[in-house]
């Protein structure tokens, strides 16, 4: 087999294709040096692109000299001395603001190409890099936000989290893949690690009392979602690396390289199916796994950790605390790492679903920390709705949205907790600028896809809204119910979905399954009522 996707070539190249052949993304390091000598106009087009391989992405208006960074934290796992680097770097350079990402990740904005080699130093001097955090490459692979702490896991998965970071990290054999590709390890029964939207995931089974995993691929999000499909097998702890290694490996020679939007992992599981990927799999490490084993799953509850819960260590608790949308500034993120290490042992966790999680707390250190001020603000019972909510980058930073975001879903979130105070339901609510689903909409009870509305001749910011989505053993993405709803009265919508659902809900019946249960007129009708109404 030829090696780094040269197999299918032959056929035609979109841009970015032909840009990595005439120069791989990982051997653009030294031009960034050389950029940040010579200033942002000398950067040449190409490299734009080449710099996402170290993290590095265009912050709008494209013109402007400032740049959006990704720093990847593999299965969320940060140590004292790495978040207070994380948290001066955001001071220094990015006017303070520290974004959460959906991928456990952070991401910085205003970065300049000027203080790119400090930054790349600082990191490195923890043990950190925005190293194919962005790109055709291995994404930060993602896991349970509470690996390695939680009583419900069947076992540690984190030395495998990073030895699976170490294998790709600036390996040029796998680093010019068709498009990025996104790892989840996790043997959370509850599925944390929201195993069916990325493009590889693990998550654990038994095979009589033996604990494993299932191996599932082909998962993702953006215009066309795909859940992973479940390849069969039992794949046992010591069989894992090779397996994830082949998986990347079949990836690289046969993924599709045409077109972009038909480039992910999910469309070559399309055409192939769980069985030829077996066989390929099977092929490429030379052996035959054993097929079957159990799936371990329980109630899937979107991954959100509020509160204290004690740890599988006795005597030990994690903290799960709210950043509402993931929005924190280095100062912030200074003081919660030095309550981590007042507190617990220094180590913080990112989730997620764009939150944080102290862990190590001693019972005795319990209640001092959740008296803390910051944690009056940035809380362990956060209200229900800004406690659920996720949203993408948005038009502030990204060039390629619709909509504003951030803001949108803070003041919606925060609408509807006074409307509905202390509601007794988490409902999930996520957003996304555009298509491209980065806020993950398609998996929330409640999604909002950023869209555009003439009114008036003008432009105006409006949303689509769907319902019912999910992970866990009933994975199933959310549909859309009501469209093209102003910005500035879709809170009003949702305030009359979620009435509906209070009304005519049945005794202990999650807003998910409601969700599935109701006719879509009967939702659009609620909201055409309410909306009238108002009028
Ligand atoms: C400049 C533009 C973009 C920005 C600012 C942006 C931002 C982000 C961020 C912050 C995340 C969380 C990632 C992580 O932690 O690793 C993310 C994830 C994601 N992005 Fe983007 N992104 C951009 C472009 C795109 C494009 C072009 C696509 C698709 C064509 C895309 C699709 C996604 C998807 C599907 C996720 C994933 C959620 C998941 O799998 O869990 N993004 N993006
Ligand atoms: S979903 Fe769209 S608008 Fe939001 S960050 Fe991703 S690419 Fe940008």
């Amino acid at each position: 087999m030829s090696k780094r996707g040269r197999a299918n070539l032959a056929t035609t190249l979109n841009k970015e294709e032909q840009l990595k052949i005439d120069k791989d993304g990982l051997d653009v390091l030294a031009d960034i040096h050389r950029y940040a000598q010579e200033g942002f106009a000398a950067i040449d087009p190409g490299d734009f692109i080449r710099f996402k391989w170290y993290g590095i992405y265009q912050q709008k208006p494209k013109t402007d000299p400032y740049f959006m960074m990704r720093v990847k934290i593999p299965g969320g796992m940060l140590n004292y001395e790495q978040a207070v680097t994380v948290a001066q770097l955001a001071n220094d350079f990015g006017r303070g603001l520290a974004d959460v990402t959906t991928r456990q990740a952070i991401q910085y904005h205003w970065l300049q190409i000027e203080h790119m080699p400090e930054i790349f130093d600082r990191l490195a001097k923890v043990g950190m890099s925005p190293i194919q955090a962005c790109g055709d490459v291995v994404r930060n692979v993602i896991s349970s936000p509470v690996a390695g702490l939680d009583a419900q896991e069947l076992f540690d998965v984190r030395d495998l989290v990073l030895q699976v970071e170490q294998l790709f990290l600036s390996n040029k054999e796998f680093s010019n893949l068709p498009r990025k590709f996104k790892i989840s390890i996790a043997a959370d029964p509850r599925d944390l690690g929201h195993p069916e939207i990325n493009d590889l995931a693990l998550v654990p089974a038994l095979l009589g009392d033996e604990a494993g995993y299932h191996v599932l691929v082909g998962g993702g999000l953006s215009a066309k979602p795909f859940l992973a499909k479940n390849l069969g097998i039992f794949l046992r702890q010591e069989e894992a690396l090779d397996v994830i290694k082949a998986v990347v490996t079949i990836f690289r020679d046969h993924g599709y390289r045409e077109k972009r939007s038909h480039a992910r992992v999910k469309f070559l599981m399309a055409d192939w199916g769980p069985e030829k990927f077996l066989e390929h799999v099977e092929a490429v490490t030379g052996k035959t796994y054993t097929r079957g084993g159990v799936r371990q799953t329980t109630e899937w509850n979107g991954a959100y950790l509020y509160g204290v819960h004690p740890q599988k260590q006795a005597g030990l608790n994690f903290v799960g605390l709210s950043l509402p949308v993931g929005r924190i500034s280095g100062d912030i993120l200074l003081e919660l790492a030095r309550l981590a290490k007042k507190y617990g042992n220094g180590d913080l966790r990112t989730t997620n679903t764009q939150n944080i999680i102290i862990p190590n707390v001693a019972d005795e250190n319990v209640e001092a920390l959740l008296a803390e001020p910051l944690l009056q603000t940035f809380t362990a019972k956060p209200n229900t709705f800004i406690g659920h909510a996720v949203s993408c980058t948005g038009n502030e930073f990204c060039n390629l949205a619709l909509v504003e975001t951030k803001e949108r879903m803070k003041s919606i979130a925060n609408y509807l907790d006074e409307t509905f105070p202390n509601f007794d339901t988490p409902i999930r609510l996520h957003v996304n600028g555009c298509p491209n689903s980065c806020g993950q909409q398609q998996i929330a009870d409640i999604g909002l896809a950023g869209a555009l509305v003439r009114i008036d001749g003008k432009m105006q910011d409006a949303f689509d809204i769907s319902i019912g989505g999910g992970l866990g053993a009933d994975a199933k993405f959310n549909r859309k119910v009501v469209l093209k709803v102003k910005g500035d009265e879709v809170q009003f919508a949702i305030e009359a979905i979620v009435r509906y659902y209070e009304q005519n809900r049945e005794a202990g019946e999650s807003f998910r399954s409601f969700a599935n249960r109701v006719e879509d007129d009967a939702v659009k009708a609620a909201v055409a009522a309410a909306q009238q109404a108002r009028a």
